[in-house]
């Protein structure tokens, strides 16, 4: 089996880190050429640039994981390639198509094997495809030219603590429009979520989780995750808003619930002062994996789900059933799991 490089592994928290290998593919004359691996981390790029003025630009994040028997898996990564797809369409972008996409995904990998973190260690290499228009462009119209790319890097927890529950606070800001890009993952949408997210972490809460942007009464998302919870009753229940991101760590996890643990499921409205029939209660999501929200601070009331310091019951099983798919430790529904070409590992 592939030797790893020397890392800390079981702290490697959410850093970039330059690997040796990143994907680059060039759009122009209407069709995808110069396609494969380079070495160079950087991207040189006209100053008219659309992704530069008006953020021509969208992005996924999906991860790489190490089996047990050595075998490496990329999980759902279909379902990144349909979601960058719509993103694309809605900011009139050329869409990436899906055999490029996982084919790119399964190069870079490979290519970085040294560099996907062992089995056991709970980390996983994250993959970042992403998408810019480019060229000289300064009216507000699409770009001509495109640059895809991916690059990866090991990671561990993306809030600190991983499985124990940190405190999140509503936010007063909003980072999407109900018929705005909200359901596209492009960066506008993060730049809109910086400022929030800096005030939630100065005041020592993880990140914030957004309200519906009309009434400001309904749970929306995390700025960086999907929410979830637990109803006292056992029902899986998570927003159903057509300004979140349909995050497939969500989806996954909804399929489970109903699926594997016969739940009851729904996407449905969840009003910040009817908390209290919720057990339980996450963010989710492909960075995040499943984080327990501990205490969820809104205005001056502050509301505990479970606990403070323990993973509810729900949670963990969820919690283990996913990431037990996702290295290969127990039976993925089909289709969910694409293997990374052995021969090359
Ligand atoms: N919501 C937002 C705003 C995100 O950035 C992410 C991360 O990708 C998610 C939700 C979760 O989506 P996924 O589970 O597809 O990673
Ligand atoms: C992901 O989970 O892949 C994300 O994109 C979340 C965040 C790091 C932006």
């Amino acid at each position: 089996m592939t030797q790893t490089v020397n890392l800390d592994w079981n702290n490697l928290g959410f850093n970039y880190m330059n690997l040796p290998y990143r994907y680059r593919a060039y759009f122009k004359d209407g069709e995808w050429q110069n396609a494969g691996l380079v070495e160079d981390a950087t991207i040189t790029i006209n100053e008219g640039s659309p992704v530069l003025h008006y953020g021509q630009e969208a992005f996924e994040g999906l991860k790489a994981y190490r089996c047990k028997d050595g075998s490496v898996n990329l999980f759902r990564p279909d379902q990144n390639a349909k979601r960058l797809q719509k993103s694309c369409q809605r900011l009139l972008m050329p869409e990436v198509p899906t055999e490029m996409f996982i084919d790119a995904l399964k190069q870079v990998v490979s290519a970085n094997k040294e560099y996907i973190p062992p089995y056991g260690t709970g980390a996983s290499l994250y993959l970042r495809p992403f998408i810019i228009g480019v060229g000289e462009n300064i009216g507000v119209h699409p770009a001509e030219e495109y640059i895809f790319s991916i690059f990866a890097m090991p990671v561990g927890n993306y809030f600190k603590g991983g499985l124990t529950p940190t405190n999140f606070l509503a936010s007063e800001y909003d980072r999407a429009a109900h018929k705005g890009t909200g359901q596209a993952k492009v960066g506008g949408n993060y730049a809109a979520s910086l400022f929030p997210g800096q005030q939630a972490q100065q005041q020592g809460f993880s990140d914030c989780i957004y309200l519906d942007p009309i009434e400001h009464k309904k749970i929306e998302e995390v700025g960086s995750a999907n929410f979830f919870a637990i109803t006292k009753d056992g029902k899986f229940v998570t927003p159903d808003s057509p300004s979140i991101l349909p995050s497939v760590t969500k989806y996954s996890l909804l399929y489970l619930a109903e699926h594997h643990f016969n739940m009851p499921v729904e996407e449905t409205d969840i009003y910040i002062d009817e908390l209290d029939h919720l057990a339980e209660a996450g963010a989710c999501g492909t960075a995040a994996v499943i984080s327990p929200i501990g205490g969820f601070q809104i205005g001056d009331k502050f509301h505990v789900f479970y606990s403070e310091t323990e993973v509810g019951p729900v949670t963990k099983k969820l919690y283990d059933e996913l990431v037990g798919i996702q290295f290969g430790d127990r039976k993925a529904p089909e289709g969910w799991i694409v293997k990374v070409d052995e021969a090359k590992l």
